[in-house]
């Protein structure tokens, strides 16, 4: 078995961190960014300790757009590029919002996947068969809710790279699909939801629960470790919702 270099932006904590674990259990090595120093003895549990070799944190900002060399200089083999990253700033209907929300979401939703993208392709081709997983959300396939259209969207953007770039990068062999949560206890959900709003979503979950974050973590591992046809999809994980 061929072990992997995976980076994941965002690894600090969620989804991420569990992409990040999920990975780290089964030998590969992995890169993960977050704003803050991290400290691997408090990262990892006791019985992750032991991969800890293979375990690269980098505190950078994905939102310092020109300095994405930066990780070509910490990073020079890769064969899976997840793109993580994401918030939905805040709620607001489209019309109280402005300008400025919309860019600050087109920023952490999109270009910060546009720009990991553009960094790390060449190291892509060269793994002869690499993967990129974009973390989308379930709000891209309907359009965003009335209340973050503003983050729906910059996700719709994103899954349509994924489209686009499915069939670009075909001919290196590298895959591209995006996967899309839905409601799944994070951080991101405490910002962002409350109790009553989460209780909606369940009920409305045909398979009666919520998301956990392996639900995500166990595909994008299979889309890095065993897929070799699925290109340019949009995934849902969302219950059947
Ligand atoms: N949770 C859900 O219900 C849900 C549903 C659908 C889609 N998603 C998507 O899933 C992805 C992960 O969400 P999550 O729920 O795991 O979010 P989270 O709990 O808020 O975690 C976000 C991660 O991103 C990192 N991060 C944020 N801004 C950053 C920046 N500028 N530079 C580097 N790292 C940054 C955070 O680390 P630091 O704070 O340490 O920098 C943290 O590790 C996002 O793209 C989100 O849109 C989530």
């Amino acid at each position: 078995m061929k072990y992997l270099n995976v980076f994941v932006s965002g690894g600090s904590k969620g989804i991420g961190k569990n992409c990040v674990l999920k990975f780290l259990q089964n030998g590969h090595k992995v890169y993960f960014t977050s704003r803050n120093k991290i400290d691997k003895n408090n990262y990892l549990k006791k019985d992750f300790r032991k991969y800890e070799k293979n375990l690269i944190p980098i505190q950078f900002d994905s939102l310092k757009f020109n300095n994405y060399k930066i990780l070509l200089k910490k990073i020079k083999k890769l064969d899976c590029l997840v793109n993580n990253v994401g918030d939905a700033v805040k709620r607001s209907s489209f019309e109280k919002s402005n300008l400025e929300l919309w860019k600050k979401s087109f920023d952490i939703n999109f270009f910060t996947a546009y720009c990991a993208t553009k960094t790390f392709l060449q190291l892509l081709k060269k793994s002869k068969k690499g993967s990129i997983v974009n973390i989308s959300s379930i709000s891209s396939s309907f359009g965003g809710f009335p209340d973050s259209l503003h983050y729906g969207i910059a996700k719709s953007c994103m899954d349509k790279l994924t489209q686009s770039l499915g069939k670009e990068l075909g001919k290196y062999n590298i895959t591209v699909n995006s996967v899309l949560p839905s409601v799944i206890m994070t951080d991101f959900q405490k910002r962002h939801s409350s109790k009553q709003r989460v209780r909606n979503v369940l009920n409305s979950t045909p398979l009666g629960r919520l998301g956990e974050v392996e639900d995500v973590s166990d595909m994008v591992f299979w889309l890095a470790t065993k897929n070799t046809y699925i290109s340019g999809s949009n995934i849902e994980i969302a219950g059947g919702r």
